[in-house]
């Protein structure tokens, strides 16, 4: 099946193009187009996404990605996928009237479907290498917006174990970047200055890392980092971007270990935009090992947001009979 995905929730303007096959049990995907627009370069004067900018570049940067996605072929399509939330509104508009405008003009044959991007990055492990026996499985979604740990009891069937009660993960990340003077988004610009710093440098609190239950909290530890600039004046920025992210990521990891053992999942996942830090990448992966569960995370070009993913939901919204209205829901959730 031919599946044509569009995303505009945020500050990217993208779309792919992918084939599907196989059923509930083992779909199989192959992406064969992947544009990605970045608005980074525009929202980055304002420290942050200013979403009247991320409408205008979207109509913008819409109809030539689809021309260059579509060179002088015909396509046959199956399904059209847009993402309908959770994201910017008005962005989101934006790749639903797209949608509706090209599903009318070139794919009428096609059925048209609204994706929650949320499903998205959970599902991005599918665009990982994978073997069978995947569940029961934990899932870790850590983005700009979320950080929750799901439950998988299989591919569409999840329980919320817990979620962030204040900030995101990834937003703390960028704060924290804004603080030391870095540009936005802060996530891998903090990775990358960590790798010249001590972690162990400052001993920065791991908010609700022992508490039974599996929500997080971070506004404590972006408070924490804001206090030790105030009250320390000489610090090595480098110390403070390693130190900040050992913390975050103890947390997330001591979770969802915590979670994998008390639910005896086979399979941990990982996705949404800070899965592409290298160091959550490898501590999760050597826990999972240690665990005797595999390991699943998307290659690095499908964990920041991506239309590949929103293909790959759409997909499995299908097989399952999914439906959503075709209008944008800025909170919708899992
Ligand atoms: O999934 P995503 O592209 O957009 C949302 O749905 O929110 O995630 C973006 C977030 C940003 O906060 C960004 O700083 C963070 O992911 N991020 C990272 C890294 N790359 C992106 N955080 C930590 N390390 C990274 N390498
Ligand atoms: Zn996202």
């Amino acid at each position: 099946m031919k599946i044509l995905a569009i995303e505009t929730s945020c500050d990217e303007t993208a779309i792919a193009l992918a084939e599907a096959s196989g059923g509930l049990r083992a779909p199989r995907f192959k992406v064969t187009k992947n544009i990605i627009s970045s608005q980074v370069e525009i929202h980055r004067p304002w420290g942050g996404i200013v979403p009247n900018l991320a409408k205008r570049e979207h109509i913008k940067n819409l109809p030539t990605i689809f021309k260059r996605l579509l060179g002088n072929k015909k396509l046959k399509l199956n399904l059209l996928a847009v993402t309908i939330g959770p994201g910017l509104e008005p962005a989101l508009w934006t790749g639903i009237n797209f949608a509706k405008k090209i599903h009318k003009e070139h794919f009428p044959k096609a059925r048209l479907i609204g994706v929650n991007h949320l499903e998205g990055h959970l599902y991005s492990f599918l665009l990982a290498p994978k073997s069978k026996n995947l569940f029961p499985a934990v899932a870790l979604i850590v983005s700009g917006g979320h950080t929750t740990l799901l439950l998988m009891k299989s591919l569409t069937s999840w329980k919320k174990l817990g979620e962030t009660r204040d900030d995101a993960v990834g937003e703390v990340f960028d704060k924290v970047a804004r603080m030391i003077r870095l540009p936005y988004p802060g996530g891998p610009e903090i990775e990358k200055l960590a790798t010249k710093g001590d972690e162990n440098a400052v001993d920065f609190p791991r908010p609700m890392m022992h508490t039974k239950n599996y929500d997080f909290s971070f506004s404590g530890l972006k408070t924490s980092v804001l206090y030790y600039l105030r009250d320390h004046k000489r610090v090595r920025r480098a110390d403070i971007a390693a130190s900040f992210q050992q913390a975050a990521i103890d947390v997330l990891v001591e979770k969802t270990v915590r979670a994998a053992k008390e639910f005896r999942a086979k399979s941990i996942m990982l996705s949404g935009g800070v899965a592409a830090n290298k160091i959550l990448r490898r501590k999760l992966k050597i826990k999972s090992s240690k665990l005797k569960a595999s390991f699943f995370v998307a290659p690095t070009k499908f964990n920041t947001d991506n239309a590949a993913m929103i293909a790959v939901a759409a997909y499995i919204s299908h097989l399952r009979g999914g439906k959503h209205a075709l209008r944008a829901q800025a909170n919708l959730t899992l």
